[in-house]
């Protein structure tokens, strides 16, 4: 089968190679033209995956609509903010009967909208698959055992990805629970910051993460709940099983720019030195504004924010916290 990728960054590309190796050909979309270049000529992608071999069948292009005119299934692999202005030019492009992989973790502050809902907002009539979980793309990508959530309406369209997908070491499971699902990968983010936070203020005891984590879960499930998902869903892979990847792995972007701020960067210095902020930062903006609009109480996540605008302290967050959060 002909597949298409949007984004061949750090999960794009390990993807792209994971689906390649299962024997089909794949094009993949990337903004960086060195990228594509390194890609094509060398099958390598030293910016985004440095150290890996890249399968050969694993192609890269500048014209995003070829992707869209070519391939059967897309998977879209790019952070949510570049979702709406990389998608919309191309709703011309694909054919209604082109299946769309969301993979992006994101809610957009303007519209309220997940990256899931956003790609169904731009390309309603197209079957769409959500996919999420605990999938750090540095350990499957050197073929480290991953299971992964799939969730979609049609159990036809799972079926598709999953062939796509799976091997000995990477699984796929099923759910008809499109919002917890994305949920859970959404609403970690929010939480990988914190945890970096106490990291940078070296807050690394195993009583106080348990404490922290298990709130964490708290209020992503309260929240989710009341956005439509399913309780259960935050206890399974796509939910616990993803908040746990990312606090135990050193990979996350997230929880890198709460060690920034423990470390006494501004919001500006973090920007700089990362280049652009992590999902978790906009999303926790959005999704503050949307539990406030929805009666949710969120004050984990309303403390963290705080403490990123600079108008509560670290420490004193991190010393208020088993006292003050912890209901
Ligand atoms: N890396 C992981 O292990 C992992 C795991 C699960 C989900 N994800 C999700 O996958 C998505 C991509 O994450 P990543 O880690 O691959 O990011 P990355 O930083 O490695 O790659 C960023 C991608 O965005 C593209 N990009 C940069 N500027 C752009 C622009 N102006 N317009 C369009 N595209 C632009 C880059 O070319 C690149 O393809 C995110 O939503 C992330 O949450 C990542």
């Amino acid at each position: 089968m002909q597949v298409g990728l949007i984004g061949l960054g750090n999960f794009g590309s390990a993807m792209g190679h994971l689906i390649a190796g299962n024997g089909h050909d794949v094009l993949g979309w990337e903004h960086n033209a060195s990228v594509v270049a390194e890609v094509n000529v060398a099958h390598v992608n030293t910016r985004y995956l440095p150290g890996i071999a890249l399968h050969p069948r694993l192609v890269a292009t500048s014209d995003p609509g070829a992707v869209f005119r070519r391939c059967e299934v897309v998977f879209v692999a790019i952070p949510s903010v570049f979702i709406r202005p990389t998608l919309a030019p191309l709703r011309n492009e694909a054919g209604e009967a082109v299946l769309l992989v969301n993979m992006a973790k994101g809610i957009d502050r303007k519209t309220g909208l997940t990256a899931f809902q956003t790609m169904a907002d731009l390309f309603p009539r197209n079957p769409s698959v959500m996919l999420s979980g605990p999938s750090v793309a540095n350990e499957f990508v050197r073929k480290m055992p991953t299971t992964v959530v799939l969730a979609g309406a049609h159990r036809g369209d799972l079926l598709t990805v999953a062939h796509l997908l799976d091997t000995d070491y990477f699984r796929t499971r099923f759910s008809d629970d499109v919002v917890g699902v994305e949920l859970g990968g959404i609403l970690k983010n929010i939480y990988a910051i914190g945890l970096g936070l106490f990291d940078g203020k070296n807050v690394t005891s195993v009583n106080f993460r348990a404490v922290y984590l298990t709130i964490a879960l708290e209020e992503i499930a309260r929240f989710g709940v009341r956005m439509g998902a399913r309780i259960e869903t935050f206890l399974y892979l796509s939910g616990m099983g993803d908040l746990l990847a990312t606090s135990l792995s050193g990979h996350s972007h997230n929880r890198h720019l709460g060690e920034l701020l423990a470390r006494g960067a501004s919001l500006a210095e973090a920007r700089q030195k990362m280049g652009v902020l992590p999902e978790g930062f906009t999303t926790l903006e959005a999704v503050l504004y949307l539990a406030e609009k929805m009666h949710v109480s969120l004050p984990l996540a309303k403390g963290l924010w705080d403490v990123i605008q600079g108008r509560y302290d670290a420490e004193a967050f991190i010393a208020s916290f088993i006292k003050d959060f912890v209901e």
